[in-house]
């Protein structure tokens, strides 16, 4: 796709953390079709490292950089890996997250597990941003985005550490929004509903058919599914200049799952179902 006129982000230089799986290797797939140079941090280096041999259509357009979002100086390394390489950082894509292993019950919840989700839910995407900003406030431009998640939006439906780590996401982006448009910085979050990716699979002990499956039952938008792709291609529109008035939002992308609440409907269905079927065994 390089080199014509749909490149949308031709030029870009583009940092995707959790890059070597799901989300974050699919977007880095589709902004390097767009004709962006990217580097992928994550901590699974032989996946990483893997997909950019994939990916790679020259010498110079991805590069794997093991990156730990939690270790200050790994995150800084990766900003600096991308402007010795190519010059300029213009995306900073905060996308590595973990589901973590604490139970849903407060009364369950393992304090080690809260903390880490937090380390790199939160505090890495904290990293991601100052690192980035960094390079990008002396350069007057660029996109900071986030993958916070529909627990940014609903509550009781993830654990405690997930939920209160994807809504301090959106508190983050927003604090960075302020402060950093004034230097010509957009910041945005996608907000996906569930995906079958590993992350999600291992949070639920499925495989991807049965979360699939899961997944499909509850949503609202019937008729297809909520795919890695479909992430990758709002990411790639935040990212490009066709974005360039979009700052400040938090994007649920979800089929209209967490506009509604479908509790009351479920009583009411469960309920008719009952009198039914009493009146049924009445008659
Ligand atoms: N899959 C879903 O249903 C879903 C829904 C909403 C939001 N999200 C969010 O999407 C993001 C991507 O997750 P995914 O679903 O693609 O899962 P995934 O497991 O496929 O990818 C997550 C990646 O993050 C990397 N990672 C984890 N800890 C890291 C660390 N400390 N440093 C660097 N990299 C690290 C992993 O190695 C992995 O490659 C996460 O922030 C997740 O919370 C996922």
């Amino acid at each position: 796709m390089n080199n014509n006129k749909f490149c949308r982000l031709e030029g870009k230089v583009a940092i995707i953390t959790g890059g070597a799986s799901g989300i974050g290797a699919a977007t880095a797939k589709l902004f390097v079709q767009h004709g962006a140079k990217v580097i992928i941090a994550d901590v699974q280096d032989e996946l990483g490292q893997s997909l950019c041999k994939t990916l790679s259509t020259n010498n110079n357009n991805i590069h794997y950089v093991h990156c730990d979002v939690t270790c200050d100086s790994d995150v800084k390394n990766v900003v600096e890996t991308a402007v010795s390489k190519h010059g300029k950082l213009d995306i900073m894509y905060n996308n590595a997250g973990i589901s973590g292993r604490t139970g849903r019950s407060i009364l369950s919840s393992d304090n080690d597990s809260f903390k880490s989700v937090f380390e790199v839910n939160v505090f890495g995407y904290f990293l991601g941003a100052k690192h980035a900003a960094k390079v990008m406030v002396p350069a007057k431009r660029g996109v900071i985005l986030f993958t916070a998640s529909v627990a940014s939006i609903l509550g009781g439906e993830t654990s405690h550490a997930y939920a209160v780590s994807k809504h301090a996401v959106v508190g983050l982006m927003k604090n960075l929004c302020v402060e950093l448009g004034e230097h010509g910085i957009r910041v945005n979050c996608i907000s996906p509903g569930g995906i079958p990716t590993p992350m999600l699979n291992d949070a639920l002990k499925m495989n991807e058919r049965e979360t699939e499956q899961l997944l499909c039952s509850v949503a609202v938008l019937k008729g297809t599914v909520l795919e890695v792709e479909d992430i990758a291609r709002a990411a790639l529109y935040l990212s490009s200049d066709e974005a360039k008035f979009v700052s400040g939002v938090n994007f649920a992308l979800d089929g209209g799952y967490s506009v509604t609440n479908r509790s009351f409907n479920s009583a009411l269905n469960a309920l008719f179902v009952n009198t039914t079927t009493t009146n049924h065994v009445h008659q």
